[in-house]
């Protein structure tokens, strides 16, 4: 058994046109991962891909388990792009959190408080009553990360979650994503592209733009000493979106 998410051989394609071209990866679980790249580049692509939403080939297992398998017998929280949701709909903070329960049998007022302490967590109790159509974007996103608590996922899926967040809003979205993904053992695949504070909190970042960057490409990156004058650590690291892509046309 393998404490990993492996990607294998992954290719996906739009009308022939394609996407993400041979990636071959091994998240291991447990972890925060973020994914990075430029627009276009195939982050949301990538996650689709993993929540199931488009088709593909190559393998993506969960130790070692096809995750078309492992979908059928576990969740897995799933977040989209904000702009690809909507909220126009009668529910509360705490309904929306309720329907990730919809596995479990138990009453609804076990459900409720099930609910009620998985928005504690993401710091959404007081806005429990509010219609989530009322509230920020960024409130939307944990009361969405709470649903996926309440269904008891063990890997959530982000896509570009901090899109419009302040900075401090963001610290803060971060800190309590640690803290969630300690306390429930979570995989967390993240996407951006803004390095932000990324890699402070990231436990592996890799770079995809239709390929996955190469890791050696990214070292040698690293290691340009002019580059860690200039802009110090965390600018090395965004270096590798700007790497020309080799046009392999497939
Ligand atoms: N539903 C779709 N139909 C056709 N092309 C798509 C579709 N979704 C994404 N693409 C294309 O696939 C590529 C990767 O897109 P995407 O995964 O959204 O990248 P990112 O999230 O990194 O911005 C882009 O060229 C985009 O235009
Ligand atoms: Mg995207």
């Amino acid at each position: 058994m393998s404490d990993f998410l492996g990607i294998k051989s992954l290719t996906v394609s739009y009308d022939g046109k394609v996407a993400l071209y041979n990636i071959n990866l091994k998240l291991e679980l447990g972890k925060f991962h973020v994914v990075m790249g430029p627009n276009g580049g195939g982050k949301t692509t990538l996650i689709k891909a993993i929540a199931g939403l488009v088709p593909y080939s190559g393998k993506i297992t969960i130790k070692n388990m096809d995750i078309r398998k492992y979908r059928k017998l576990y969740s897995i929280g799933y977040l989209a792009q904000r702009g690809a949701q909507f909220y126009d709909f009668p529910l509360s903070a705490v309904e929306v959190v309720e329907m990730g329960r919809y596995r479990f049998k138990e009453s609804s007022k076990v459900k409720r408080e099930k609910a009620l302490q998985f928005l504690k967590e993401v710091k959404m109790f007081s806005h429990a009553n509010r219609p989530i159509g009322d509230l920020s974007g960024g409130q939307q996103q944990r009361v969405l990360i709470a649903r996926a608590l309440a269904s008891e996922s063990h890997i959530i899926l982000m896509d570009e979650p901090l899109t419009g967040m302040d900075p401090r809003s963001q610290s803060s979205f971060y800190e309590m994503i640690e803290k969630i993904k300690e306390k429930h053992g979570l995989t967390i695949i993240m996407s951006s592209h803004d390095i932000g504070f990324t890699t402070a909190y990231a436990e592996n970042v890799f770079c995809i733009n239709r390929k996955l960057i190469p890791h050696n490409e990214v070292v040698k990156l690293l290691n340009e000493p002019e580059v860690a004058r200039m802009y110090g650590p965390n600018f090395r690291l965004t270096k590798h979106f700007h790497l020309p892509s080799e046009e392999d046309d497939v």
